[in-house]
């Protein structure tokens, strides 16, 4: 594993909005909506060919069923032949209490400073024939729209990168993240 850098996006000045339905919108080429655990095998096949980071099985299968926990969204080509990019997030990041144990110092820094309320972007990816689409840039959108309608709204969104994943940094900043903190594994 290299080193990761934490990025987080103050979400406080977006005012967009998105119906709380399945399906989030579409139009003539792409559906954006929730994803199910019947999704898990194409996010699965997803992850094979675009992360640099292994994912199990259960890890889709887990995200997608817990509605409570995660804000699992992805775009799909007409009538859903191809999962052509996802995104897996947690809106409240510190619900999760499985994950504090891992906690590094520059991310308790960060949740603090936020009062614990921060969302986490878990994994993002577009399929490689897809990319620079703007579908990276949609899913985010579809998390940050969905953060100004909860009740107790995250005041910021945070991930982990890893910092030679350098397509995957000139997105987030391009996306309005900027770089928090530099955590050494
Ligand atoms: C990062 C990723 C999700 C971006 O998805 P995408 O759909 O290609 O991104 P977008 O089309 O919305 O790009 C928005 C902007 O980000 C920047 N950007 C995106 N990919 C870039 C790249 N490869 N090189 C430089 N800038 C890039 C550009 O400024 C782009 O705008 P432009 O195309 O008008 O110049 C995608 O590259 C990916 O799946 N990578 C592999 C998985 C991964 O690394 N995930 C992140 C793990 S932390």
């Amino acid at each position: 594993m290299g080193n990761r850098s934490c990025h987080s996006t103050d979400i406080n000045n977006n005012n967009n909005n998105t119906t709380n339905n399945y399906i989030i919108s579409q139009n003539d080429d792409e559906i954006l909506r929730h994803l199910t655990c019947r999704d898990a095998v194409k996010a699965k096949e997803l992850s094979v060919i675009s992360f640099p980071v292994y994912y199990p099985m259960h890890y889709f299968v887990d995200s997608f069923n817990n509605k409570k926990l995660y804000f699992s969204v992805g775009i799909l080509s007409k009538f859903e032949q191809d999962l052509l990019g996802f995104m897996i997030a947690l809106p409240n990041y510190t619900e999760d209490e499985f994950r504090m144990q891992f906690y590094s110092e520059p991310e308790k820094a960060l949740i603090n400073r936020f009062n614990s309320k921060i969302a986490y972007i878990a994994s993002i990816a577009v399929h490689p024939k897809s990319m620079r689409r703007g579908y990276g840039t949609i899913l985010i959108n579809a998390l940050i729209d969905a953060c100004m309608k909860w009740e107790s709204k995250p005041g910021a969104i945070f991930l982990h990168v890893k910092s030679d994943n350098e397509k995957a940094i000139k997105f987030y900043e391009k996306t309005g993240f900027i770089q928090d903190s530099f955590i050494k594994e």
